[in-house]
């Protein structure tokens, strides 16, 4: 199984982002695009942050009075490597938190750094926030999202139709989720998939 490290983002790390966006492989897949043409990208958009000052920067990564409550985190091997980001958007007075993840060095695909991320993700969600349920929202073309978390015991809840602009058309997207009785049942050892080296390990 891949073994992935979380740590806090980075300048650089988002620049490396703003560099991954640029392939149109990886943002359409991904959130597509803002009406001025750059790469969407879930909660900041990364052409901006790398021009913000130190206010506009914690505002993003640090701020704890966001609602819902947000932790980034970028995805390194055990090797240094930086490969992606994660995202948790959690919201307390429901229990749950939604979930997204970018492996942005597309040479990295398929060798199971995703999972890992998700996986760590899960732990932290699980075991350390004590939420109730996790989920994520994958839009019907991104086929390889909807394996992996289907692969990791996420269940199709429901469809939202109509919801994804993509490539001139709009596209539905599948709810699937995952509760923390299920996660148990996966993994009752817990899982092994990364090394937390996280300082804001908070809320
Ligand atoms: C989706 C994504 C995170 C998968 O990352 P990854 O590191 O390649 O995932 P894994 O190697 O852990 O793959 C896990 C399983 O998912 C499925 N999968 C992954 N990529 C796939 C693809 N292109 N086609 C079909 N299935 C795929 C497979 O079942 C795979 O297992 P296998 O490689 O043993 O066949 C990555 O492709 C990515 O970042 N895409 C762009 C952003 C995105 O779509 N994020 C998810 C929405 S929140």
């Amino acid at each position: 199984m891949a073994r992935v490290e979380l740590r806090q983002v980075t300048r650089e790390d988002v620049g490396r982002i703003a560099e991954w966006l640029k392939d149109p492989e990886v943002a359409e897949i991904w959130f597509g695009r803002y009406t001025y043409g750059d790469a969407a990208h879930l909660g900041y958009d990364p052409e901006q942050m790398l021009k913000a000052n130190e206010t506009e920067w914690n505002e993003v990564f640090h701020d704890p009075h966001h609602h819902p409550h947000r932790d980034i985190f970028s995805i390194y091997t055990l090797e240094g490597d930086h490969v992606g980001e994660g995202q948790l958007s959690i919201d307390e007075a429901l229990g749950d938190s939604q979930l997204s993840v970018l492996v942005g060095r597309k040479d990295m695909w398929h060798k199971g750094i995703g999972t890992a991320a998700v996986l760590a993700m899960l732990e932290h969600v699980f075991e350390h926030l004590r939420l109730h349920r996790a989920w994520v929202d994958v839009p019907e073309y991104n086929m390889a999202a909807r394996r992996m978390f289907e692969s990791i015991g996420f269940q199709h809840e429901g469809t939202l139709r109509q919801s994804r602009p993509h490539e001139g058309a709009r596209h539905n997207s599948a709810i699937l989720g995952i509760l923390v009785d299920e996660y148990e049942r996966h993994y009752p050892e817990g899982v092994t998939s990364h090394v937390i080296d996280w300082e804001t390990q908070r809320i």
